[in-house]
This record gives C-alpha cells, structure tokens and sequence, in this order.
C-alpha cells in the first residue's frame, strides 16, 4: 500500500513548526506506524535529508514512550492502542495520514514528534515510590493481601506513563494518571505507611496540570484501560488525608 505522512517538523522548543508531507511506498498493512517512521528515516538518510525525531523504546505497548497524534487522535485511530501497536490496516490505500506531537501547553515540543514529558516524572517524584524499609521477598508473604486488592493495585499499575490522559484532555489534566499511580500504591499493605502523605503530595504535584471536569476523554485513548474511577479514587484519597491530617 502507499500512504503519504503528514508529519510536524520543528527542529527545537523555540523554532516554529509546520507540516510536511512524505509520500511512502510498498508499505504493508502489517506495518506498525513506527516501523512506517522507520521506514521513512531509512529513505530520508540514504538521501541525506534529516530523519524525523521520534520517542520510542519496547514497541511492546509496555514502557510508554511512543506517544504521538494520529490524525487529531492521541495514540492514532484505534481505542486504548498505544502508538507502537497501531497498524498500517486502520487507514485506507492512498490515505494521508497527519502525525503530530502529543499537543497539550504541558508537553513542550523538544523536536519534531518527541515532547517533554517531565510534568509526569514531578507527580511521580513527590510521592510515587514507597520509601520505607519493605523487607525482603519471604517478608511480602507476612502481609495478608486479598485477592481484590492485589488485582486493584495490578490494574492500576497497568499505567505505562505515556501520558496520552493528558493529551486528550480538553483541560490538560493528568488526574487520571495521578490517581493510577497514587491508587497502586495506596492499595498494598507496605505502601500504605505513607499513604496519607503521598495523596497530598501527588495531588498537589498534579496541579501543575489541569483541572479535572471529569469529560472522560482520558479513558478513551488510555492504552491500560484506567478506568474513571481512578479519578474518584484520587480524590477519595485526597478527602481521607485532609479529614486525617496524617502520614498513612
Ligand atoms: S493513565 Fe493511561 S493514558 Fe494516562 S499515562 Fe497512564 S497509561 Fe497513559
Ligand atoms: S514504544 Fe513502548 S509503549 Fe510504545
């Protein structure tokens, strides 16, 4: 199949931007829009032209780093898909496809497709590891966990950290992420020692974002299927440290 690629080019923060198109041949429905990128680079430096900056690492849907616009979409066209496992097959022969950085004020264009992401490693940072002794392995058996909440604390840990939540969001809020990454640690007995502190202090990290008005577009294009509900546990565990006033 043939596809032309509409890809933002910007060469640094401060440069201004623009579209430019790139007709690519004998690609295979099969490809992932990666590889098509890769492709694409392959042709571009054998001509000696600059290849287009992109994130990405596993290409397993694991790491999140890949995330781009396709089409106005973040990630691409099929739901909660990251961006290394869209496929060629969602669009048509001949299609034109528009690739663009995730567009949110709170990810600065660093070049071409790659944004600054860093908003997301403050959240973690104010409060997303357990800093307590946990012991060792033989010590997590002297716990009692139930099965509920080890699958909660799963589901919620499923958050790959790309960030297209903020993205796709009409007011840039990462509620959806911040209440992932505070909800899988509350749930597990060693973290909850400092489960008081660290709702405050992800909570109050994430405002740097913007408001939630609960639109619900986050959940659309997460690839871990966060569900909503993470937002509701976000601000449960806020309410609880604010009514507590203490560290667990
Ligand atoms: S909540 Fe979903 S969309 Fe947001 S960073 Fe985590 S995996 Fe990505
Ligand atoms: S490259 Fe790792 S999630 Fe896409």
């Amino acid at each position: 199949m043939k596809l032309t690629l509409k890809i933002w080019r910007q060469d640094a923060t401060d440069s201004a931007g623009g579209f430019v198109e790139y007709p690519l041949e004998e690609v295979g429905p099969e490809f992932s829009l990666l590889e098509a990128l890769d492709k694409l680079n392959d042709e571009l430096v054998a001509d000696g032209r600059e290849p287009v900056a992109f994130d990405s690492d596993c290409r397993e849907g694991v790491c999140g780093s890949c995330g781009i616009t396709v089409d106005g979409r973040p990630h691409g066209p099929v739901a909660n898909t990251p961006s290394c496992r869209q496929h060629l097959r969602s669009f048509d022969d001949g299609a034109t496809v528009r690739l663009e950085p995730f567009r949110s004020a709170h990810y600065p264009v660093v070049k071409d497709l790659v944004v600054d992401r860093d908003g997301l490693d403050r959240i973690i940072g104010a409060g997303g590891y357990v800093s307590v002794d946990a012991g060792t392995a033989p010590d997590a058996d002297s716990h009692p966990v139930t099965h509920e909440q080890a699958e909660y604390a799963l589901d919620m840990a499923a958050c790959i950290g790309c960030g297209a939540c903020v993205a796709a969001c009409p007011n840039g809020s990462a509620n959806l992420f911040t209440g992932a990454k505070l909800l899988h640690l509350s749930t597990t007995s060693q973290a909850r020692t400092e489960r008081g502190t660290r709702a405050r202090e992800m909570a109050a990290a994430s405002e740097e974002f913007g408001p939630c008005s609960l639109y619900g577009e986050c959940v659309e294009v997460c690839p871990a299927g966060i569900p909503l509900s993470a937002i509701a546990g976000l601000n449960r565990e806020r309410l609880r440290e604010v009514f507590r006033r203490r560290a667990n």
